[in-house]
């Protein structure tokens, strides 16, 4: 592809985020069948890749048409050779992860420590875009912490170096998750930059995208928790209005899923322990849902509803155990998955 449409590939999309653990293939191919049209790997570590392992995650389903494999290290050279083995299986684009804010990584100079070395980052780039010519896009945060915002410098140095997008999660490493996402500096981000700079944090509702969509300049997004919460999110983002199921379809979701994971991880005893394993994760998620309204959103302003409490607790019984964090009620619910002794719809 040329640079320019190279860019055009990332311009004026909703992308599911490269999620660990989130991202697992199933839990992708139900997003697509809800609407997700771009995908991403989990985090991909390069050293461990270009040694012959991590092969399982760059695997994807044929539907997932424009998926991409996202890589985490910090050498140029061995970032390079990870990016060719990641294009020669399959991956549509190729993302790199400066902004893992894991101590695992970090520790060892990758991920989010890269904010703070600029230039090694660029480097990084760099020697990625000399060794694969698909859509290259880095994922940065704003900065390492609140004393060093540094993502309006960053950005341009990582373009500069050939990344044909910037994905940027608008919260500093430090930060994890206690605040909300800071937009306004996103958009600085995209002042700074010819290429689609891709905005990341807090999406849960329309509301959200068409409130971001106003307020700024960024034109591409990346949805993470609410992809996780509701993985109908995609249509619901396209149609600009919620398409909150009900009862029997949160139920036809999950049986959805496992047997999606069934199909990818066996439905044998082994694969099955699997299926459990990521599908009680998943309820961690799934169990935060709720039918938020244009008010909810408005009375959490400037906080995201992800932020805010359940402003409404449910009375119903069943809904009641679909919005449990008890773990018995999730063994609970995958019980019933496993008898089909549930509503479907
Ligand atoms: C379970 C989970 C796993 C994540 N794993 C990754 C990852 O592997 N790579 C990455 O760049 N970001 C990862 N993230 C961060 C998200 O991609 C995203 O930047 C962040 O959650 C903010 O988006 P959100 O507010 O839509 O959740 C992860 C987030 C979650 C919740």
């Amino acid at each position: 592809m040329e640079p320019s449409e190279n860019r055009d590939f990332f311009r004026r999309i909703v992308a599911m985020a490269p999620m660990a653990t989130g991202g697992n293939l199933p839990y992708r191919r139900l997003c697509r069948e809800y609407g997700a049209v771009r995908t991403c790997s989990e985090m991909v570590l390069a050293h461990k890749l270009v040694k012959g392992g991590e092969r399982p995650l760059l695997r994807h389903h044929d539907l997932e048409t424009d998926f991409g494999v996202q890589l985490a290290g910090k050498r140029p050279e061995v970032m390079a050779d990870a990016a060719v083995i990641a294009v020669e299986a399959g991956a549509a684009f190729i993302d790199l992860n400066f902004g893992c804010p894991i101590d695992l990584v970090v520790r060892k100079g990758s991920g989010a420590a890269l904010l703070r070395r600029p230039r090694k980052l660029a480097a990084v780039v760099e020697a990625v875009r000399k060794a694969v010519a698909v859509p290259l896009s880095v994922k940065i945060r704003l900065g390492y912490s609140q004393q060093e915002i540094n993502c309006v410098k960053v950005a341009p140095l990582a373009v500069a170096a050939g990344a044909d997008a910037v994905g940027v999660h608008g919260r500093t490493r430090s930060q994890r998750y206690r605040l909300s996402a800071d937009w306004s500096l996103i958009d600085e981000v995209a002042a700074a930059v010819a290429v689609p700079v891709i905005g990341n944090g807090d999406i849960l509702t329309c509301w959200d995208l068409e409130k971001r969509r106003r307020e700024t300049r960024i034109e591409s997004f990346l949805v993470a928790r609410g992809a996780l919460i509701k993985p109908w999110i995609f249509a619901e983002l396209k149609a600009g209005r919620p398409l909150d199921p009900d009862v029997p379809g949160r139920w036809a979701m999950m049986r959805r899923y496992f047997e999606l994971a069934c199909e990818h991880f066996g439905d044998d005893e082994k694969g099955l322990t699997r299926v459990k394993r990521f599908f009680l994760w998943h309820l961690g998620f799934w169990h935060r849902y709720y039918r938020w309204t244009r008010e909810d959103f408005l009375a959490a302003a400037p906080s995201s509803l992800l932020q805010a409490r359940n402003p409404h607790p449910p009375a119903d019984p069943m809904q009641q155990l679909l919005a449990s964090a008890d773990p018995d009620d999730h063994q609970l619910i995958w019980q019933r998955i496993l008898d089909k002794d549930h509503p479907s719809g």
